[in-house]
């Protein structure tokens, strides 16, 4: 299975908007493949070369709903300005088990695969949160204390198994409304 900005569904696909389901444990073969190529398309997008042979769209976080697929499974790769990777995950039912009450946001705002018309405006989720899951690349159940940019990538794919794009989450009226003691993240 080989993903790129052709096989990903956009928002003008109801299939977008579907609740995903459970995965269960150990992993079929099927499930262990979508992973595999969700974490593989991550990886990729961030590499010019192959990104432009291959037609794939930049993306820090992808979600299986994205490729159709609606089962709890993301992956999420997180460089530096060198390229090194600072986090990898290939998560199998991610849950958020608590947030903070303090928010933060992008200061450039959000973006998706599944989005491709403009939409300005922050997006204020939970500064810090604690995420359990499976993770394929440690194969182990995992608790993950995600802050500020990590915590808002994961609640980002997260949020796409219950259907929720980040546009759904700016202020319409306000777009830029700026929340009190919301951490700016640049
Ligand atoms: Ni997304």
């Amino acid at each position: 299975m080989k993903i790129n900005n052709d096989t990903i569904i956009k928002d003008d696909n109801r299939l977008i908007k579907s609740r995903s389901a459970d995965v269960p444990l150990p992993l079929s073969k099927e499930d262990e493949m979508t992973l595999k190529a969700l974490l593989q398309y991550v990886k990729d997008s961030t590499v010019a070369e192959i990104a432009e042979k291959e037609n794939l769209r930049p993306a820090v976080g992808i979600a299986a709903i994205q490729i159709g697929i609606p089962k709890k499974m993301i992956a999420v790769v997180i460089k530096d300005g060198d390229g090194e990777i600072v986090y990898e995950y290939a998560l199998i039912n991610p849950k958020i088990i608590s947030n903070s009450v303090e928010e933060a946001y992008l200061g450039a705002g959000e973006g998706c695969l599944s989005v491709e018309g403009e939409h300005e405006g922050y997006v204020y989720r939970s500064r810090r949160i604690k995420v359990r899951a499976f993770d394929y690349l440690q194969n182990k159940e995992v608790i993950i204390k995600a802050s500020d940019y990590l915590a808002i990538v994961l609640q980002h794919e997260i949020d796409h198994f219950s259907g929720i794009l980040f546009y759904e989450r700016i202020d319409k009226k306000n777009p830029f409304v700026q929340k009190k003691d919301a951490f700016r993240i640049d």
